[in-house]
């Protein structure tokens, strides 16, 4: 039986259909989904936090109603995606315990800090931008519930991405001060934004395995090209220059060429050791530790509902 099952799940994969939560899976394509979409839940969490750093600095309303959307958007991206989670059979809780814990991972590139609010528009330009390159082909992607929390995802995603550029168009047009700022932000953001694709093909574990179950579609080197050649043209409109001495055109190719990574720094930022993995996690624990009485009030309410409705 279980034969037939697998059989019936690589027709699904085969013929490029959704699988479902109530469907068969291989053990090891639902550990896959875990690890992936609660990563990626943790992340939008985590995300939150270096930009709710400069909500109550907002050189304007105006700004600071975007940004504050922003950071709303990324808490909701988190619960779609720990919805998604949740249909493969974790619960919520169980993974924010992983997450404050150390066991699961979230995305290198929220270990960073912002320094000046030039950072903000780079991360919506950069970091959203490379989100988006990665984020586009999970809409794609062989489960249904975490596929479809993605299309979402993206549509806001790219409202994150315009207003982070339309920022920084902003800023190169204003004082020469502005402009360093905006220059100095680029050349700490970039390397980080492109270790977010994850590690070169070569070093990816994972990938192999995700591309035949069609949960990833283009490898970590694809799409980090994708993302180079489509960012270049966007630094120079915007009058910025990209920190590498190795970024040039290969006709031959088609593509940009372009440096290697500091990939010891990725490794480093993995295992705990970039400049804020510390303060975030206890960022994160602190304020879950703080949220307790608000999910004991709303269990005592759920109880008493349900009680009530018994009666
Ligand atoms: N930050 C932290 N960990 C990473 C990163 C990164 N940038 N890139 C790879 N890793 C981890 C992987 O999770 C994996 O660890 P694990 O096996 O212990 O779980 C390990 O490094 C090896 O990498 P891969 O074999 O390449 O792993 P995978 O196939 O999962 O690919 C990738 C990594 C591309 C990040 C993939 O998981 C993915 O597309 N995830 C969904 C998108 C996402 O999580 N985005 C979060 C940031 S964007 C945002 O929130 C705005």
């Amino acid at each position: 039986a279980e034969r037939e099952l697998q059989g019936h799940f690589e027709d699904k994969i085969a013929r490029d259909q959704r699988v479902e939560p109530r469907d068969w899976m291989p053990s090891g394509y639902r550990e896959t989904l875990v690890r992936q979409i609660a990563q990626h839940a943790h992340s939008e969490i985590i995300g939150m936090q270096p930009e709710g750093n400069w909500l109550t600095r907002a050189p304007s309303l105006r700004r600071k109603a975007i940004l504050l959307a922003k950071v709303q958007d990324e808490a909701g991206h988190g619960l779609y995606l720990y919805s998604a989670a949740e249909t493969l059979g974790v619960d919520r809780s169980e993974l924010t315990g992983k997450l404050v814990s150390g066991r699961q991972k979230y995305s290198s590139i929220f270990n960073y800090p912002t320094l000046t609010f030039a950072d903000i528009g780079v991360i919506g330009w950069l970091v959203d931008g490379a989100a988006i390159v990665n984020q586009v082909p999970l809409c794609r992607a062989s489960y249904g519930p975490y596929a479809r929390a993605m299309i979402r995802i993206c549509k806001e995603e790219s409202f994150h991405q315009r207003q982070g550029y339309e920022l920084l168009m902003t800023m190169m047009s204003g004082t020469a001060k502005q402009r360093a700022m905006v220059q100095d932000a680029t050349d700490r953001w970039w390397w980080p934004s492109l270790m977010m694709f994850g590690p070169p093909d070569g070093d990816s574990p994972n990938t192999r395995q995700s591309m035949e179950w069609g949960i990833k579609r283009h490898t970590n080197d694809e799409l980090r090209q994708k993302f180079v050649d489509m960012t270049v043209p966007q630094a120079e409109a915007l009058g910025v220059s990209l920190p590498d001495s190795g970024l040039v055109w290969n006709s031959e190719r088609g593509h940009y060429d372009f440096s290697e990574p500091d990939w010891a720094e990725f490794r480093r930022v993995l295992k705990g050791g970039g400049p804020c993995n510390t303060q975030r996690v206890e960022r994160r624990r602190s304020a879950h530790e703080d949220g307790a009485w608000v999910r004991e009030a709303a269990a005592a309410h759920a109880a008493k509902q349900a009680a009530r409705g018994e009666a």
